[in-house]
């Protein structure tokens, strides 16, 4: 594992967006794992200035969604379908039929599940997947006690989840309580997993993600059986991580470090 501490969320932003650069700059038709929330806003900025300024090319990339809320419609301002459109998609040259999001509003999730799996392979996989955390350590809506083998899926969100996300939304009340999100083993299955955190209140999840256990209650401990992870934190989230020292010496060494 990859452990990049930044001074700032910015600072972690702009190096997300290095490696994601620099993996289109390998590989223009790459797959890319997105993710929503508001910790990758700063990452989607800075790859929508990379295009606009410097011509970053995103139109033979493909994308794939982590999850999106049941029951939203694509229109809704608090889907991930409306997140996406407007803070990355609408600025690049993303053909569309590459965009890949799961539906909150199938008529039938068991086979959009079946589906989107099916298509993940069918396009080759997915090299680089972004990833944020929930303040109670899940990926995606991978909330604890979900499978470390779990597949596309429907989930109830966890009361934690549904408090944190109230914000986005008038009242609690209106937060949905399922969600259609990739599983744990979809997630591990790409090629390359960046996981970003900001914030203070990421603080402990993030230290259990990379130093505790590997538990089904801290979905995000699953990306220690991954070969090749990266943890892209701020200081604040990397504030209780006691080897912090370690992570930064190792940085400091490192010439081409993003
Ligand atoms: C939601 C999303 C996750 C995201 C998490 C944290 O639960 N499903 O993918 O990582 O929120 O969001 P934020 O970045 O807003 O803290």
């Amino acid at each position: 594992m990859e452990i990049i501490v930044k001074d700032s969320a910015e600072e972690m932003s702009k190096s997300a967006a290095r490696v994601v650069a620099r993996a289109l700059n390998a590989k223009p038709n790459a797959v890319l794992g997105l993710a929503t929330g508001s910790t990758p806003l700063g990452l989607y900025k800075e790859l929508v200035r990379l295009h606009v300024e410097e011509g970053l090319d995103f139109s033979q990339v493909t994308t794939f969604n982590l999850d999106e809320y049941v029951g939203l419609t694509r229109k809704h301002p608090q889907s991930y379908h409306y997140f996406m459109h407007e803070n990355l998609f609408k600025h690049i040259n993303i053909p569309k039929e590459n965009i890949h999001i799961p539906s909150g509003t199938t008529d039938n999730y068991e086979a959009f599940c079946a589906w989107y799996e099916r298509r993940i392979v069918e396009l080759g996989g997915i090299d680089l997947q972004i990833v944020g955390i929930g303040t109670d350590g899940h990926i995606a809506f991978n909330e604890p006690t979900s499978s470390l083998g779990s597949r596309t899926r429907i989930k109830t969100l966890a009361k934690q989840t549904i408090d944190d996300n109230a914000r986005f939304f008038d009242s609690a009340d209106e937060v949905p309580i399922y969600a259609i999100t990739m599983g744990v083993g979809t997630i591990l299955e790409a090629r390359k997993i960046i996981l970003l955190a900001s914030g203070l209140n990421k603080a402990d999840a993030v230290a259990q993600a990379i130093e505790g256990p590997v538990t089904s209650m801290i979905t995000a401990s699953a990306l220690q059986l991954h070969a090749d992870t990266m943890f892209i934190v701020d200081k604040e989230a990397a504030g209780s991580l006691q080897m912090a020292e370690y992570y930064e010496w190792i940085q400091a060494k490192m010439p081409d470090a993003p």
